[in-house]
């Protein structure tokens, strides 16, 4: 299955944003990425973003929507939105808006059964904390998060998860390519069981923590990682290049 190089500004980017669009679009040009590109600026950007990008690999993408289609949910965005505005993915359950909104995994499924009603294709992030991590409770915990998050009727083209461990998150920290195999293959089997068989292996399981040029080609070689999920590294054209290059 062809890797996706997903890009998540998190709450970073103005409108001269727009020219690290521009730049990527220029390194790509006339290349043949080896896999599908995305970007989630803040919602802010999408429209302007995603008109910047027409023409060009580069999707765009949300960072969250709510659960309904509209409605009294001040400062929330809908998947409908997102869509009106130029998204084709949207992340659902980051461990950022898990640990800073309190989501829960119900809350992350309605959100992903949302986004894939309006045809947007969601990112559902998994990840244990460093305490879940050192008390040697990883698997428990992506276990019970993959159960609770996944959407109803889950397939390759509606959904994507991320495997993300929180302690990896900006620290330049990342587990060993033993952990992540670990971790990976036990995210697929749980898909396994979840779907099926031949739908699971179309399901695209991607790692984030602490991407960047340097370690992606060693990260993306490890079994059943089929691409990243980059924060930092996504900012800045050239590096984000970079690990488009190592894919
Ligand atoms: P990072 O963030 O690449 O800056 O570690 C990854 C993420 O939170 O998606």
């Amino acid at each position: 299955m062809k890797p996706l190089a997903a890009g998540n500004w998190k709450m970073n980017g103005l409108k001269a944003s727009v020219s690290e669009i521009m730049a990527l679009k220029d390194r790509l040009d006339g290349t043949a990425p080896a896999c599908d590109v995305l970007i989630c600026p803040p919602a802010t950007l999408v429209m302007s973003l995603a008109d910047a990008a027409a023409g060009s690999v580069i999707q765009i993408g949300g960072q969250d929507c709510h659960s309904a289609v509209s409605g009294p949910h001040t400062g929330d965005v809908s998947a409908a939105m997102l869509k009106d505005a130029g998204a084709s993915a949207v992340i659902v359950g980051h461990s950022e808006r898990r640990a800073d909104h309190g989501e829960t995994s119900e809350t992350v499924k309605a959100k992903a059964q949302a986004a894939i009603a309006e045809g947007l294709v969601a990112i559902v992030c998994l990840g244990e904390t460093l305490a879940e991590h050192e008390a040697g409770d990883t698997l428990s915990v992506v276990h019970a998060q993959l159960n609770g998050s996944l959407p109803d009727g889950a397939t390759g083209a509606t959904t994507i998860v991320a495997y993300e461990p929180v302690w990896a998150i900006g620290s330049g920290l990342t587990p060993t390519a033993e952990q992540v195999a670990e971790v990976h293959q036990a995210i697929r089997a749980g898909l396994s069981a979840m779907t099926s068989a031949e739908e699971a292996h179309l399901i695209r399981i991607l790692y984030g923590g602490s991407v960047k040029p340097s370690n992606a080609a060693e990260l993306m070689a490890i079994d059943n990682v089929n691409g990243a999920l980059v924060g930092g590294a996504s900012l800045k054209a050239d590096d984000f290049a970079g690990i488009i290059a190592a894919m």
